[in-house]
């Protein structure tokens, strides 16, 4: 659990905190004992004080949402590039906000150098490409995607470059790997449309089950919850929550984010407040349910309108960074 206030209190009257304009009174992070995180990018983090300020207010976890990726850190073989990362990382040091590190092993994002490599280079380099980054911010990560999105929808494995050239087992392989190299970090595997009970989720719930039995060290299911208030909430999201989190791991909302079909109105605003709302309630009914991270906190920077053509408006903070219905559902 995480190690900061709560809530903060007034003493005999005196008011120890003051509201920002057209917020709620009390930040995310500081309503419940979970972590309370956003994907971040070390640019707007640099150049846009406003949302550098509402981050700083509102969240205690940062998640980067390209800096740690394989493309980013080494595009070019042996040429590396942590400038994205190591900002973030010290921002979070700065103002006391822990780390989920995103993400080690993903085919998507991945280099073509690395795709080209034959099975015994695969290897290596794999096994290098996961020391170093996890090495490099040991004591600074609380917790790993690291393994992300290894499943088709059947509950088939992906057939990525990794597995084609050095089978299911790499899976195994990278877990122990990154705990060698921080034995402190939680580490996770991360994957999205297993919010409720379907295939896709039965085939992490078993590939977990199995990890644990052979002493693999995975600590965690990270539930990307990408959602839109096209699709009905996803069925079974509790039932899921419970039958993970017996199985003795942490469980994580990664990614949350509710895409609108453009463009927003107020019926649309409480569809995505709800969603939203049954996500977070979900979270905090279950103990080993440890965070609740949203990808990205403002309209403004969102990767949905990119990359789903018709859909936005996806985050708690609309652009000019006020908040939506959605935060208020949460926060009251
Ligand atoms: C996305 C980023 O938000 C974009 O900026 C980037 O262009 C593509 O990747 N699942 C994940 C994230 O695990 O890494 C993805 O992030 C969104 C889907």
């Amino acid at each position: 659990m995480k190690r900061v206030l709560v809530a903060m209190t007034a003493l005999a009257g005196v008011t120890v905190w003051q509201a920002p304009a057209a917020s709620a009174s009390v930040p995310l992070k500081d309503i419940t004992d979970r972590y309370v995180g956003s994907a971040v990018a070390a640019s707007y983090l640099a150049n846009e004080p406003d949302y550098r300020a509402v981050l700083t207010r509102e969240f205690d976890n940062v998640t980067p949402e390209n800096e740690m990726k394989w493309g980013t850190v080494e595009p070019v073989r042996g040429q590396f590039d942590w400038s994205g990362a190591d900002a973030i990382v010290r921002y979070a040091q700065e103002h006391h906000k822990t780390v989920r590190g995103h993400t080690l092993v993903w085919h998507s994002q991945l280099p073509d150098w690395v795709a080209a490599l034959p099975a015994g280079e695969l290897r290596r380099v794999l096994r290098d490409h996961v020391m170093t980054e996890v090495k490099r911010y040991k004591g600074k990560v609380r917790a790993w995607d690291v393994v992300n999105e290894i499943f088709n929808e059947d509950g088939t494995r992906r057939d990525t470059v990794f597995r084609q050239k050095l089978g299911d087992g790499f899976v195994a392989d990278v877990f122990r790997w990154a705990h060698a190299a921080d034995p402190a970090a939680t580490l996770y595997i991360n994957d999205y449309n297993i919010e409720g009970i379907n295939p896709k989720s039965d085939a992490v719930y078993d590939l977990v089950k199995t990890l644990r039995r052979e002493g693999v060290p995975i600590g965690g299911v990270g539930i990307q919850a990408h959602l839109s208030i096209q699709y009905g909430f996803p069925a079974e999201y509790r039932e899921n929550l419970a039958r993970l989190t017996k199985l003795g791991v942490d469980v994580a909302i990664t990614e949350a984010d509710v895409r609108i079909p453009t463009p927003p109105d107020a019926a649309k605003l409480d569809t995505q407040a709800s969603y939203f709302g049954r996500l977070w309630d979900g979270c905090m009914a279950f103990r080993r349910c440890v965070e609740f991270t949203t990808w990205g906190f403002t309209d403004r920077h969102s990767w949905v309108p990119g990359v789903f053509p018709g859909e936005g408006a996806a985050c708690l903070f609309d652009e000019n960074l006020h908040p939506k219905p959605a935060y208020f559902r949460i926060n009251p």
